[in-house]
């Protein structure tokens, strides 16, 4: 009588009443076998194909279950689809609820899948395994049970250990210690269910047909998401606590890194057309990886406090497939950024030819980024370490990204770092905690071979310190100017993951050899570009232009502090300027004359300003002299801080931004 089942359970099964199954076999609609006894049996695989497909729920309990967010999720599910696809299925909820007709599943835990394809293939078997623990259920047997050497089980006995240590142990929690044995203590349930067979038989009915996978999420989507799929992804939540051990290894070995990694993941599948819907907690970092995508709030109980009383309903986010803005270059608030021009700069260029432009003072990098996005061959130039390191990281750079292990190197205890920020820069601009993790992620970022990887890491680590320190500067020690902005209440650590992601995210290719470079524009050797664009310091008898003393924190952490001359009797530890002509009034005439002569064959696109010398009809006739027609740009513009505002009264601090274009 293998797989034969009785007429009151084939009946119980399929939902309908004896006598209906009775009348089936008289109709030949489902036709029983006659045992010995003469009493009516059923084959399971007749049985199948008459069990409601309304009927599976999860066979399982799962940490972060979706059943409460059903009703959310169903309505977001796409009218037609090809084929369902779930790379991190756990409990298949959404599975269960809508029974696709072609789905392919997948689940990094073997167990969890060995047990859906046994509820596939075999589930009488399986369900006579669960009514012999069901049997023998008591405490000791528990451990027993959960002490077995699961290697020398059948696939249908590792199936159904997994079910019974699932329904009786500790809130249906599933633990493995280092060496990967399950180690949840028995629950406190006085009638465990065990054995339920209907629903064993409906989820078998639900999954005949389905491909069952279990690997990494990212191999998975790789090999099995089609434009025309629809993707349901639940990851593991990132943790609503701060993730200052969010580096760790967790239980599905699901770290900060690979959080990113799957934003990135989810961001191509859009972009490829395809239907996806992603599930993770409300944490800051879940609202900025996926700030570009519409989020929905949801409510769903959950028992995340240890403390009863307050648990209750948490906020969860659901993230839908439509894009609501576009990629951004991960912003900063660096002095004399060129972010709100860019439309006129974009405007000032609309009928050139040009092919290939130099960005000689390339500064955050925001200029040289547009005009790589414009589809521009791009050579970004800056004296300063820190700017090319931007300008390597997403303008030269095509497609390097920091990958979820690289993330994980970066962010791990490295025994070998030094200590220089913690004792050089103790109590000046970061505190302790800060400042070893910065002494850390350097001495991790030096091991990078990959000149890439370097740059995308300094950039981001560069733009957290700019994010976390009041105004964004270094030329004052301590926190005054604290406003209370939410970017100072993250830590340096938090900060640099989620610039990690601004960074990664801004990686593209425009088909084009861009080229960074890091010399004083008077040692650049650039071969005749068709366009140079230029954005010098601007000398103004009314404030200094030093980037270096702004900037001098970030410049030596993207020099790994190598061969900066700190002078130690400034509060600030700053360092030696670097030599530039647009420190002195002079020395700002002769550097334009000496450029605009130099790439005299080319187009320019000079930004000045109406309040530095310079002034705008002594630029014309420079510009003129080496032979160029000029037309002038004049935009109102008002500086927010630290430049040219600050040692003249507010009136003046709305200046005129000019744009010469020349040729
Ligand atoms: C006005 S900012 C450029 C801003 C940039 N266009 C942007 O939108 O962010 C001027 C830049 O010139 C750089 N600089 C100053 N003197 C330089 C020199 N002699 N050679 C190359 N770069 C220099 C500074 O480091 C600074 O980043």
């Amino acid at each position: 009588m293998e797989n034969l089942l009785p007429l009151g359970v084939a009946s119980r099964i399929i939902g309908v009443c004896d006598q209906t199954l009775r009348r089936w076999d008289n109709d030949e609609k489902l036709v029983a076998t006659r045992g010995g006894n003469g009493y009516r049996y059923y084959n399971f695989n007749d049985i199948l194909k008459h069990i409601p497909n309304s009927k599976a729920k999860p066979f399982i309990k799962w940490a972060g279950g979706k059943k409460q967010l059903l009703p959310d999720l169903l309505t977001k599910v796409p009218e037609q689809y090809e084929e369902y696809i779930e790379p991190f299925l756990g409990g298949g909820a959404l599975f269960f609820a809508l029974c696709p007709a072609k789905a392919k599943l997948n689940d990094s835990n073997a167990e969890l899948i060995n047990t859906y394809k046994v509820i596939r293939d075999n589930p009488s078997e399986l369900l006579k395994l669960l009514v012999d623990h069901k049997k023998s259920h008591n405490k000791e047997y528990f451990y027993s049970v959960r002490s077995i050497k699961t290697n020398n089980l059948s696939d249908e006995e590792n199936a159904a250990r997994f079910i019974y240590l699932n329904k009786t142990c500790f809130n249906g929690l599933y633990r493995v210690n280092k060496k990967g044995e399950f180690n949840v203590p028995i629950g406190s349930y006085k009638n465990p269910r065990i054995v339920d067979l209907d629903n064993i038989y409906a989820c078998s009915k639900a999954l005949q047909g389905v491909e069952l996978f279990c690997m990494d999420y990212s191999e998975f989507i790789n090999n099995h998401v089609k434009p025309n799929s629809f993707v349901y992804l639940d990851p593991p939540y990132i943790p609503l606590s701060k993730y200052s051990d969010f580096d760790r290894y967790t239980r599905d070995k699901f770290r900060v890194g690979n959080q990113i990694e799957l934003a990135k993941i989810y961001r191509d599948m859009i972009d490829n057309g395809v239907y996806a819907i992603l599930s993770n907690s409300s944490a800051e970092l879940t609202i900025r990886l996926y700030s570009d995508f519409k989020q929905v709030k949801v409510l769903a109980n959950r028992f995340i406090n240890k403390n009863p009383e307050k648990r209750g309903k948490v906020e969860e986010l659901l993230i839908l497939p439509k894009r609501e803005k576009e990629i951004e270059f991960p912003s900063t608030r660096y002095m004399g950024s060129k972010s709100r021009l860019l439309p006129y700069i974009s405007e000032a260029l609309k009928d050139n030819n040009s092919k290939t432009v130099l960005d000689a003072f390339s500064g955050s990098g925001i200029v040289s980024y547009h005009l790589k996005k414009l589809g521009y061959e791009v050579t970004s130039n800056d004296f300063l370490a820190y700017s090319s390191s931007v300008t390597r990281a997403l303008v030269e750079n095509k497609s390097t990204l920091l990958s979820a292990d690289d993330i994980y190197e970066l962010l791990r205890h490295n025994r070998k770092s030094k200590r220089f920020v913690q004792t050089k820069f103790k109590d000046l601009y970061f505190s302790d905690d800060d400042n070893k993790f910065l002494d850390n992620t350097l001495a991790n970022i030096a091991k990078f071979s990959c000149e890439y990887k370097k740059s995308l890491a300094l950039a981001a680590l560069s733009r957290s310190c700019l994010k976390r320190r009041p105004r964004g500067i270094f030329t004052y020690v301590g926190f005054k100017y604290d406003d209370g902005r939410k970017d100072l209440s993250f830590s340096l650590k938090e900060h640099f993951i989620f610039s990690v992601h601004e960074f990664n995210k801004a990686v593209f290719d425009n088909g084009k050899e861009n080229k960074t470079h890091n010399v004083s524009v008077m040692d650049l050797d650039v071969s005749s570009p068709d366009l140079v664009y230029l954005d010098p310091p601007y000398f103004s008898k009314f404030s200094d232009n030093d980037y270096v003393r702004r900037y001098h924190f970030i410049e030596g952490l993207c020099k790994n502090w190598e061969g900066v001359d700190i002078q130690e009797h400034t509060k600030t530890k700053k360092f030696k300027k670097y030599d530039s002509p647009f420190h002195t009034k002079d020395g700002t005439y002769k550097a334009f004359e000496f450029i605009f002569k130099k790439y005299k064959s080319s187009s320019f696109l000079v930004s000045y300003s109406s309040n530095s010398l310079p002034d705008k009809n002594e630029l014309i006739a420079m510009l003129e002299d080496v032979g160029k027609k000029v037309t002038l740009m004049e935009i109102d513009y008002t500086y927010s801080f630290g430049n040219q505002g600050k040692n003249i009264n507010r009136a003046n601090s709305s200046v005129q931004e000019y744009l010469f274009y020349a040729e």
